[in-house]
């Protein structure tokens, strides 16, 4: 089985679940936005930052440009501050889904942002995905395989 783990990160934190995972499986390792063929592939792991709950646009891209991919498995991945994570996983599931692959399960982790709050700036979430998150994703990444 081939597997593939496509991302997008602005602040490092989907990139260290999907590292985490890629190194699990010995999977292939891109970011979205380098020019991926996913053809070759058997297994494709969709990862992304929730952006304002959903995917990050590059991702929506990615999303839009996928070929057919029946005959394929699908799975998602994202990090969050507080809310949207169920939201981003299904919208990516709907999306793998509707290009024929069969969806596996989704993994959502919390991620250190730096946000602006009602008193100004403010780092939420210190530290991650921390050791235990990325411990999790591993896991979830071998269950899935
Ligand atoms: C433009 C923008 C929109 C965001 N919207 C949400 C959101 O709707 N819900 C949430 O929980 N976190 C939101 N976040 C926080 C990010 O999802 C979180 O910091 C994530 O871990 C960043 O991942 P990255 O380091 O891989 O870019 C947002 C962050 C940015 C920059």
């Amino acid at each position: 089985m081939r597997a593939l783990v496509v991302y997008y990160s602005e602040t490092g934190n989907t990139e260290k679940v999907a590292k985490a995972i890629a190194n699990a499986l010995n999977a292939e390792l891109r970011r979205v936005e380098e020019a991926v063929d996913v053809l070759g592939y058997d297994l494709l792991f969709i990862g992304t930052p929730v952006h304002y709950f959903g995917p990050a646009k590059p991702v929506i891209r990615f999303l839009d440009g996928l070929p057919d991919l029946t005959g394929k498995a699908g799975v998602a991945f994202c990090t969050f501050h507080n809310s949207g994570d169920k939201k981003t996983i299904s919208y990516i599931r709907g999306r793998l889904e509707e290009r024929g692959a069969r969806f596996l399960g989704g993994f959502s982790c919390k991620g250190e942002s730096r946000l602006v709050a009602n008193l100004g700036p403010r780092i939420f979430n210190k530290g991650r995905p921390n050791e235990e998150d990325l411990r999790k994703a591993e896991e979830f990444a071998k269950t899935i395989a």
